[in-house]
């Protein structure tokens, strides 16, 4: 059965411990031996002294010991509070406090050892000294203050994902040490970044215990509605792994490219570390959910329209369609065949997005509508409020009150989800009326009522001021009938 790593490294520092106690207990007890044998060898004066040599050994094997005993203590003190208070002391706390015990028994075995240097005088008055440590220190200890600004801003932590650098390094921050930033990429390989470097670079932070948000982007064809696109898309990206349920996904369109409709989707992960496999899983459903709704991506494409004049003609009326809703509104119904197709001629179509305006109060309009496809709120503003005087669904119409007695229009018109609407002007309305007098009269009821609708409840003369009778003179008059 394997050992685990940290029983492994327990024995291994308990072997290196009493072996380095051994090799110090011979030392110490054999030392006068060896400093006989070295005056004896190095003759008269010898510079260093036999006994400086030995002293140096000596302190090399306290200097050893006394290692292995900061580690041990670093170890005991820092799993205690591990253990007790659950505290995870940064590598890099532990490290300092392995330097500073180190050296502080160091420091008090070389005055022991060596009682007759002043060790103050040593280090303030060795001018070269100084230089040559600055210098060979210099990379070092520029990573070491940075570490430490570092563990003291706590930018990031362990766990966190971070992009580094000019060469942008992504992935998750394994360690922060002394010397260096530990992170693991995607690609599962290991970077360090010397500190110092990090603090002169921009780091791009997206922590662990925080809703980091992805773009992905997608396109389909001028063709598709981008009302259905962002419907089905939205639906697709919120049921996938992964995906926060706490901000609802973003599809918009990004722009109107060469090719197609860009969009670009905006989610918020659970896991921001697992991004790439979520990012490829939306692609997934994005396909799937085009596949089942009928959308199409969008690639290089040149589009050459060749158009014969009668295909073009039968296009513009789009033949039955328009007719067949024409005829079911109830207001046509008189027409004949001839008529209602005449109108579907003339008839221009349009698409209002969900939340578009088709017509505004106050505006002028001579043209009325059909809702051929989709859903109109007629709206008006009372004390500065919006109120809803009716829902328009297929087969309705609207826009007839200013069509029919030149008035500005009454109401406001919205879309409420994709519309297409049919647009009657006034010059195929007139000979509507020329061949069907009695339309005007049917007109004029609906219009009565609808006023009936538009007035506020406070408004007593309402009834009276627009009775049919009043607006069918007017549609008369208005129209020369
Ligand atoms: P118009 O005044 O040209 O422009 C706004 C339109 O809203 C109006 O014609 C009618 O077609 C429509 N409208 C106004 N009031 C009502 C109502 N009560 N019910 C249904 N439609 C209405």
């Amino acid at each position: 059965m394997a050992r685990p790593r940290s029983t492994n490294k327990l024995i291994l520092f308990l072997a290196a411990s009493a072996a380095a106690l051994l090799a110090a207990y011979l030392f110490w007890s054999f030392a006068d031996d060896v400093k006989a044998l070295l005056e004896h060898r190095m003759g008269a004066s010898p510079s260093p002294s036999a006994d400086t040599i030995v002293k140096v050994v000596k302190l090399f094997f306290v200097g050893i010991i006394g290692y292995l005993f900061v580690r041990a203590l670093n170890s005991l003190f820092f799993g205690l509070a591990y253990q007790l208070k659950r505290i995870d002391a940064p590598t890099l706390i532990r490290n300092i406090f392995t330097i500073v015990a180190f050296t502080i028994l160091f420091l008090i075995a070389f005055t022991f050892l060596f009682p007759g240097v002043n060790l103050g005088a040593l280090f303030t008055t060795s001018a070269i000294f100084g230089v040559i440590l600055g210098l060979a220190l210099q990379d070092t200890l520029g990573n070491f203050f940075a570490g430490i600004s570092l563990q003291a801003d706590r930018p990031f932590q362990v766990g966190d994902v971070i992009t580094v650098g000019a060469q942008r390094h992504t992935g998750v921050v394994e360690e922060i040490s002394w010397r260096a930033i530990k992170i693991r990429t995607f690609t599962n390989h290991v970077v360090l970044i010397a500190n110092s470097n990090a603090a002169k670079e921009p780091i791009e932070v997206c922590p662990r215990d925080n809703l980091n948000a992805r773009l992905v982007l997608f396109n389909t064809l001028y063709t598709d509605s981008p009302a259905k696109t962002i419907h089905v898309v939205r639906e697709a990206v919120r049921e996938a792994d992964n995906v926060s349920d706490k901000v609802a996904p973003i599809v918009r369109i990004k722009s109107l490219g060469d090719n197609g409709v860009d969009y670009e989707v905006k989610y918020w992960l659970v896991d921001y570390a697992k991004y790439n496999d979520t990012d490829a899983l939306i692609r997934q459903r994005i396909w799937y959910a085009f596949r089942r709704a009928g959308l199409n991506f969008a690639f290089p494409t040149r589009t050459l329209y060749v158009e014969r004049p009668e295909r073009a003609a039968q296009r513009d009326g789009d033949g039955g369609a328009v007719v067949e809703r024409l005829s079911a509104v109830d207001i046509f119904a008189p027409l004949s065949a001839d008529e209602t197709s005449m109108l579907a001629q003339a008839a221009v179509r349009h698409v209002f997005a969900p939340g578009e305006t088709v017509i505004r109060a106050g505006d002028p309009g001579s043209s009325m509508f059909v809702v051929h496809k989709g859903r109109v709120r007629v709206q008006v503003s009372e004390n500065g409020r919006p109120r809803t005087v009716a829902t328009l669904n297929e087969g309705d119409f609207f826009g007839e009150m200013a069509l029919f007695t030149g008035e500005p229009r009454t109401a406001n018109v919205l879309a409420l989800e994709e519309t297409e609407v049919l647009e009657i002007g006034h010059a195929a309305m007139k000979r509507v009326f020329d061949t069907n007098p009695d339309l005007v009269e049917s007109l004029s009821f609906i219009m009565a009522e609808r006023r009936q609708g538009l007035a506020s409840q406070t408004d007593d003369s309402a009834a009276s001021t627009h009775s049919s009778a009043g607006i069918l003179s007017a549609i008369k008059r208005f129209f020369g009938i």
